[in-house]
């Protein structure tokens, strides 16, 4: 039997913020998801998570709660006071092999293969450990001449000689639930800061005579736990390194490895190419051959094979179907699709519309609710009056019509399949099919005219 306990109820002074640290975001979403995302990946039985002050403010933020138990850590008096709070809800069970994982709110990215290779090593008691250049801040791993673990000493406590072990605690352990509870309530809170530290329980564990084992993390970045501001970007952008590694390593032209952000997920097909500078939100599908231009943001979009997006381009909850390309510079809202070889230029903004094959909107134009056929040309300027003060309408455009540059549509409206509107029009009733429409008032010549004179 497997129980996990996530620590995320620490004021989180060094943050310098009015949230609670584990709500701060990395990769797109609060740490405590993260941290969540992986306790579940291992399937443990129980997942228990210490919370703190604004409870309610974090627990708001975490979209799926059911196989979740919260414990409230009233007032924050350590790590090893946090985890007293949590130990009455570990079940056991004698004939089994229980251990009880602990992790930190504040440590997101650890991988699911390290945990499991620390639980693989745990008999009473493991610890998960590194080697850091720089130790300041951690816990450090006293160990005697034959490399058995001693104890931890917190940053606050230690030597000058100690200071300089660069080998140090992440935080994360794991241990018979039947000896942690009993070492958890044997924590006092006799040091420097009046703390209950969860790191006296290894100092308990070694006066006990257990052999304490300890495993090294895999890769230097995943352990890195989040104080401040600092270490929150620093986490963010090995994360980054990370994720544009593996998509170079599967085929993805990436023109700079470090100016690339995936905040979700992302599929990506042969020969995609992404410039710098692009942000990649919620889940993100690039099929074979799409070329996403510099600064490009997609959110939760798909687009389509040989597609092209060029600079500067915002993308949310959109399709675009094969050879079609958008922008520079366009705005595409959620409910837009694109059929195939459209082209939309810049400065245009489309929402709830349907576009359809060959279609082309080249600029600064409008579509808003609507559904616009295959063949079409939208001139310069086109709106689509969609919003009456109280209720959306809709505009529908057929196949093959022709839209001069600078026409109100105003919806509700329907242009006939094959028709014209001429230039300037503002459109109050529906088009025929294969006829020219058009609002037009003549032009007024004025003779003698007499322009503005300055002094
Ligand atoms: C802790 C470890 C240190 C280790 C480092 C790794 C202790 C005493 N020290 O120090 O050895 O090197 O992590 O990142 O454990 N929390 C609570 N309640 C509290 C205090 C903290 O739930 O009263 C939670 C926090 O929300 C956080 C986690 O415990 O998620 C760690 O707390 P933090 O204060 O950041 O510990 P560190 O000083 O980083
Ligand atoms: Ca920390």
């Amino acid at each position: 039997m497997l129980h996990v306990i996530i620590l995320a109820g620490g004021i989180g002074k060094r943050m310098q913020s009015r949230f609670p640290k584990v709500l701060h975001q990395v990769a797109g979403r609060p740490m405590l998801n993260h941290v969540i995302d992986t306790a579940r990946r291992l399937d443990p039985n129980r997942i228990v998570v210490v919370l703190g002050k604004q409870s309610k403010k974090v627990q708001d933020m975490l979209p799926c709660q059911k196989d979740l138990h919260f414990v409230l850590q009233k007032e924050q008096k350590g790590t090893g006071h946090a985890l007293q709070q949590a130990v009455p809800l570990l079940q056991e069970n004698s004939k089994e092999n229980n251990l009880t994982l602990v992790l930190y709110g504040d440590v997101p990215f650890l991988q699911e293969s390290t945990l499991r290779n620390l639980l693989i090593s745990t008999e009473e008691l493991s610890i998960l450990t590194k080697i850091v250049m720089d130790p300041s801040g951690y816990g450090r791993i006293i160990r005697d001449e034959q490399g058995r673990l001693l104890k931890i000493v917190e940053q606050h406590e230690i030597s000058a000689k100690q200071s300089n072990i660069k080998e140090v605690n992440t935080g994360i352990l794991s241990a018979s639930t039947l000896y942690l509870k009993r070492w958890v309530n044997s924590i006092s809170n006799k040091n420097s800061q009046k703390e209950y530290y969860l790191t006296d329980v290894v100092n308990i564990a070694a006066a006990e005579g257990i052999s304490i084992s300890s495993v090294q993390v895999n890769t230097k970045w995943e352990a890195v736990g989040v104080n401040n501001h600092v270490q929150k970007a620093e986490v963010e952008r090995y994360w980054q390194y990370e994720k544009a590694n593996q998509l170079l390593t599967k085929g993805v032209t990436l023109l700079d490895p470090n100016r690339f952000d995936l905040r979700g997920t992302m599929h990506c097909g042969q020969d995609v190419s992404i410039d710098v500078g692009c942000i990649f939100e919620g889940k993100v599908i690039l099929s074979d051959g799409a070329q996403i231009g510099p600064y490009c943001i997609l959110k939760n979009s798909y687009i389509g094979k040989d597609v092209q997006v060029k600079a500067f381009c915002h993308l949310e909850n959109v399709t675009i179907l094969e050879d079609s390309d958008v922008g520079p510079y366009a705005r595409l809202r959620p409910g837009t699709t694109l059929g195939k070889k459209t082209r939309i230029g810049n400065f245009v903004e489309i929402k709830n519309a349907v576009v359809d094959s060959e279609t082309k909107v080249g600029h600064l134009t409008y579509l808003g609710d609507a559904h616009v056929g295959a063949r079409v040309n939208i001139g310069a300027g086109t709106i689509t009056c969609n919003y009456n003060g109280f209720q959306k309408n809709r505009t529908i455009i057929e196949d093959d019509a022709f839209i001069g540059s600078d026409t109100q549509l105003i919806a509700p409206v329907r242009v006939g399949q094959g028709s014209t509107v001429g230039a300037g029009t503002t459109l109050t009733r529906d088009v025929p099919e294969g006829k020219l429409t058009l609002t037009r008032v003549n032009p007024i010549v004025i003779d003698k005219w007499q322009g503005p004179k300055g002094k």
